[in-house]
């Protein structure tokens, strides 16, 4: 399998679904970076918003224009937002975050009419399982550890919103209850659990096909 390909596959499959004139949110990772290229390719006229200082710097280079998402005065909605993900399930659960970027990518996934799920056929499971990504806040950091039982601090820089990036090790379990009990802990900012019901597409490469699901 060569996942490399089948990312680039899906990501240019994607940007086929953005026309002319959209807000678009751009996500974060090895298969967001073929998006980029390709997005950047038809030349539309398109205003962005990134995940990442890393996607901000990549779609710039590539002469993307991209806007603020912070403040009142921002933009406050999307018409699409593509991303990829570390896994997905079968019903359209995802977790995310491996590059630490989740707290943004559900902003932006939230914020999008459509939100696009680009990957690899690697990315298919059967269950979720952890690590569940987790950004928290420093301060009450240990108790915030305490409460939550089997975290593991990530050894990366905190995110470009001050968060400490930690990685929740239990048993995934039922990913509805899991999120809800990560979403009510004092302290944890965002998890990388995305509900299917935020999922409208699920784009894979499989080989040298692209599947292309919707869901919503
Ligand atoms: C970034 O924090 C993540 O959510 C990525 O979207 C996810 O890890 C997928 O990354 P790749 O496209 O690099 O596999």
């Amino acid at each position: 399998m060569d996942v490399g390909r089948e990312k680039q596959l899906a990501a240019e499959a994607a940007a086929e679904l953005v026309e002319d004139g959209m807000l678009v949110g751009l996500g974060t990772g090895s298969t967001v970076a073929f998006l980029l290229p390709a997005l950047a390719a038809r030349g539309l006229d398109l205003r962005c918003v990134s995940t990442s200082p890393a996607t901000e710097r990549a779609a710039g280079e590539l002469g993307m224009r991209i806007e603020t998402f912070a403040g009142a005065g921002a933009i406050p909605r999307l018409d699409i937002a593509i991303d990829g993900a570390d896994q997905v399930a079968p019903d359209g659960w995802l977790v995310k975050g491996g590059g630490a970027a989740h707290t943004r990518e559900k902003a932006v996934a939230a914020a999008a009419d459509r939100f696009v799920v680009i990957a690899s056929s690697d990315k298919l499971v059967e269950r979720l399982s952890p690590p569940v990504p987790l950004e928290l806040i420093d301060y009450g950091l240990a108790a915030t550890l305490a409460r939550l039982g089997d975290v593991q601090l990530r050894d990366v820089p905190r995110s470009p919103d001050g968060g400490v990036i930690a990685d929740y090790l239990g048993d995934v379990g039922d990913p509805a209850e899991l999120a809800a009990r990560l979403s009510a802990t004092v302290g944890v900012v965002e998890h990388g659990l995305f509900p299917s019901a935020m999922v409208s597409d699920v784009v894979v490469g499989r080989g040298e096909q692209v599947e292309m699901r919707r869901l919503r």
